[in-house]
């Protein structure tokens, strides 16, 4: 994070992180590339000896003692059955246990009970792929800074608001869990007043104990009037988010608790790029931190709730489990720079550890809202990173505007937004990649962007660029629902 405009800094195109420190000494060229991961021992066929007796026995001696003989073969192959029963039992009862829990690999969802499986890109893009086309009847979304709740009508094509007449919990904890939030989180499900929608979804009571879908139906009116708003995680709140409201200034050393989705993400003990908490176990980072050999889970330890490097030195990090990089991430235009972790173990959720809330479709930013940026990048262009978490507030530039010829000359995608100050002086910078840019409406905090890019640091007319969340929110929930 750049805070000041510092040493005249040395012109630079900064197209995104170059992950040189952790990998400082290489190994020798022709090498293995995986000196820890893999041994270099070759393969060993075990060699196994019979000791059982042959008839080819050589020996003229004393007459073999043909009982105790017989009697031992018999025991060993007595042995040999039972150890291979046991193994055909074990595998058995593991694909059981497999098609019984989960038809699906990961990284695919299941349509219904069938055992048909999907990719995630087919799931509610309005082509029915499942046999009994769950992958179009089961779509839900939140909409707008309310978290109205939305389903999709295959029929008629569009998204309708739920009654909340008849609503309940138990129907909010399967909307939840079938956007791919855990019901671990549930939060609320409240009936809001909205005047603006003319058809609804309505639940029929008289259904009886059958699928939460297949009780909606479409309908012109809503007793009550209130429409669905459901909250499945208590995102986007900050315990210190008063006083920082006041205190809009460039550069500042953050207090714990601030910016408490914010996570440190290190490769073998040395920060590498920011994150921010979407759930207990999902963050969100940039695809460019995770390129190549970074892709590796076991490369990374996160951490969060600590505000100085130095005190993770002592502190052992959340392992990660999985790296899901955006599929269509381009490494020269940084179009998609978004990638998921999934952590091996869950964060517990304190006053310093919390998530931030992803932006719902239907979000309206203003084109100059006000936003925030925090991490440990470096404090200006060619610097090192910070050993404090820091924070500075930039404002949301329009598309077109940084699309101008003076400005990105048309090299910023849909799947971008840029921020900070054209005069200069206040920006992320390197080190700070994947990590937030957030903003405060309608009293949550949400995440607008991951740190993704730009040239220099805090140069004039060279604004941060940072991924464009709200783009992304559909293909995050898929990827959370189809691993979990
Ligand atoms: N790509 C950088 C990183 O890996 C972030 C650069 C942000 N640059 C900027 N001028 N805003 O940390």
């Amino acid at each position: 994070m750049t805070s000041t405009l510092g040493p005249p800094p040395p012109y630079y195109e900064n197209r995104g992180f170059q992950p040189e420190p952790p990998y400082a000494a290489r190994p020798a060229a022709g090498a293995h590339p995986y000196p820890q991961l893999f041994s270099t021992n070759p393969p060993s066929v075990p060699s196994y000896i019979p000791r059982v007796a042959t008839h080819q026995s050589s020996r003229p001696a004393a007459p073999p003692p043909r009982r105790t003989c017989a009697a031992s073969l018999r025991k060993t192959i007595i042995i040999i059955l039972s150890i291979l029963i046991v193994i055909c039992c074990a595998i058995a009862a593991f694909f059981i246990w497999y098609f019984v829990e989960n038809h699906c690999l990961s990284s695919l969802i299941e349509c219904g009970s069938s055992g048909v499986c999907m990719s995630p890109s087919q799931w509610c893009d309005g082509v029915s792929d499942c046999p009994n086309g769950e992958d179009e009847t089961r779509c839900v979304r939140l909409f707008g800074p309310n978290f109205i709740l939305e389903v999709y009508s295959p029929v008629s094509k569009s998204w309708y608001p739920v009654c909340h007449d008849d609503w309940n919990d138990d129907y909010g904890k399967i909307a939840c869990k079938d956007m791919g939030y855990s019901v671990d989180t549930y939060f609320y499900s409240r009936g809001v007043p909205d005047v603006s929608f003319k058809s609804y979804m309505k639940l029929n009571t008289s259904a009886g104990n059958i699928d939460l879908y297949k009780k909606l139906y479409s309908s012109g009116s809503c007793a009550s009037g209130n429409v669905v708003s459901l909250r499945c995680i208590e995102c986007g709140l900050s315990s210190k988010s008063a006083s920082i409201m006041n205190r809009i200034v460039g550069g500042s050393g953050a207090v714990l608790g601030q910016w408490p989705w914010q996570v440190s993400l290190h490769v073998q003990g040395t920060h590498v790029c920011g994150g921010s908490i979407i759930t207990p176990h999902w963050l969100v980072t940039a695809a460019h931190c995770v390129e190549g050999r970074l892709s590796d889970p076991h490369s990374w330890r996160v951490y969060a709730g600590i505000l100085n490097q130095d005190e993770m030195l002592f502190r052992s990090g959340y392992k990660v489990q999985l790296i899901i990089s955006h599929p269509d991430y381009d490494t020269d235009s940084k179009d998609n720079d978004v990638a998921l972790m999934k952590l091996e173990t869950p964060l517990s959720f304190t006053e310093t550890v919390r998530p931030v809330c992803l932006p719902n479709p239907g979000m309206m930013f203003q084109p100059n809202q006000q936003c925030w940026i925090s991490g440990w990048g470096a404090e200006y262009q060619g610097g090192k990173t910070s050993n404090n978490l820091n924070y500075v507030a930039v404002p949301l530039i329009e598309r077109s505007r940084c699309n101008s010829v003076y400005i990105y000359n048309g090299m910023i995608l849909p799947t971008m937004i840029c921020a900070g100050d054209l005069a200069g002086g206040i920006d992320s910078c390197q080190g700070d990649s994947g990590g937030p840019l957030v903003t405060h409406h309608h009293s949550v905090w949400w995440l607008v962007g991951d740190t993704s890019w730009g040239t220099g640091c805090a140069t004039p007319n060279k604004p941060g660029v940072y991924g464009n969340m709200t783009v992304f929110t559909d293909w995050i929930y898929k990827n959370m629902q189809a691993n979990r």
